[in-house]
């Protein structure tokens, strides 16, 4: 944690570890959110997003690391989450009193002017035409717009949904993300963890996708859109030697077998260029040879999916550990 601080840092989060037993949920998580952000916290079931989540709202203690809310210790209790709101997995009601009276035991537990506001939060949410049902009644993208009417309460400048839009129909996803898209634009800073690509890419301008609870890419989806890189698909009538040849030719790498051919991808034109002479030399007619574009979802499989988590960078001299698609 660098010892200045600026207050107005919604979220900043350093060298965060959660273990379970042998199990390490979250694995030396550094991320910052700015304020004005969307931010996504994108990863597969089990990556640990939920975990973090808990962590930063203050609900469950690190077992290493440090979380700051706009300056703040969460560890710290009620003050410190002063501007903060939300919840994770799904927010909880009493089923059988209404929105409205449920949002009033909120508000009645959070004081301040909170009780003034129930009405608009309910109208923002779009629940003031149901605010009278019972919550047992409820689907459960209206329980999911009630918790965030619940967080409205507190006025937050900081929201922290879980999987907002998981488990609702394709209309309530997009209402989903009109409201938080609409929140934003009022000036709130919103992180939201998802297992969506497509999700994160509509509504986050910066992300954080996790696996196996480590960061393996933090920056801006155009930065990360730009990494993703071209490949090329080759084939030829003799696999076998085609792919001896890809493996002794320079500027070639990263050989993949495919039910099409060989995927590879290359350091520049010429390297495909020369690949192609090579062949002809090796007597390895090509029969494609194609230049196939990366997308955003490939990548994000390339950096969720696989044997290992990808290796952290070793800690310089104290300062946080970045890792390595990160410090690129
Ligand atoms: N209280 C706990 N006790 C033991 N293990 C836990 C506990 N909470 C979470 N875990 C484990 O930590 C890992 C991360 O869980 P977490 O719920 O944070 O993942 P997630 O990314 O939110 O997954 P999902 O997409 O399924 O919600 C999982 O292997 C989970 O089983
Ligand atoms: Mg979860």
């Amino acid at each position: 944690m660098p010892r200045v601080t600026p207050q107005a840092i919604p979220i900043e989060v350093r060298g965060l570890v959660k273990r379970y037993g042998e199990l390490v949920a979250v694995d030396g998580v550094d991320l910052t959110v700015e304020a004005g952000d969307v931010f996504g916290y994108l990863g597969p079931n089990g990556a640990g997003k939920t975990t973090s989540l808990r962590m930063m709202l203050g609900l469950i203690r690190p077992s290493a690391g440090e979380v700051r809310l706009f300056g703040r210790d969460p560890q710290l209790g009620v003050k410190a989450l002063e501007g903060v709101a939300g919840f994770v997995e799904a927010p909880s009601f009493y089923p059988y009193l209404s929105g409205r009276e449920n949002l009033r035991l909120f508000a009645s537990l959070d004081g301040g002017d909170a009780l003034e506001r129930i009405e608009e939060s309910l109208g923002i949410v779009g629940l003031a035409g149901c605010a009278k049902d019972r919550v047992g009644g409820y689907s459960h993208g209206m329980r999911q717009r009630l918790g965030i009417a619940a967080a409205l309460l507190r006025k937050p400048r900081l929201l922290m949904l879980d999987e907002p839009a998981t488990g609702l129909d394709p209309g309530g996803m997009r209402d989903m993300r009109d409201l938080i898209r609409e929140l934003s634009a009022g000036g709130m800073t919103v992180i939201l963890s998802s297992h969506l690509l497509a999700e994160v890419e509509e509504l986050c301008n910066r992300v954080a996708i996790v696996r196996s609870g480590r960061i393996a890419y933090q920056g801006s989806l155009a930065e990360l859109r730009a990494q993703a890189g071209d490949s090329y698909l080759l084939r030829t009538s003799d696999e076998a030697r085609a792919r001896a040849v890809l493996a002794a030719q320079p500027g070639i790498e990263g050989l993949e077998a495919t039910a099409d051919g060989t995927r590879f991808g290359a350091r520049d034109e010429s390297a495909v260029g020369a690949l192609s002479l090579a062949l002809a030399d090796a007597d390895a007619p090509i029969l494609e040879l194609s230049r196939r574009h990366a997308t955003l979802e490939d990548l994000f499989f390339s950096l969720t999916e696989g044997d290992a988590p990808p290796p952290a960078a070793p800690a310089a001299d104290g300062a946080p550990r970045r890792h390595p698609v990160e410090a690129a």
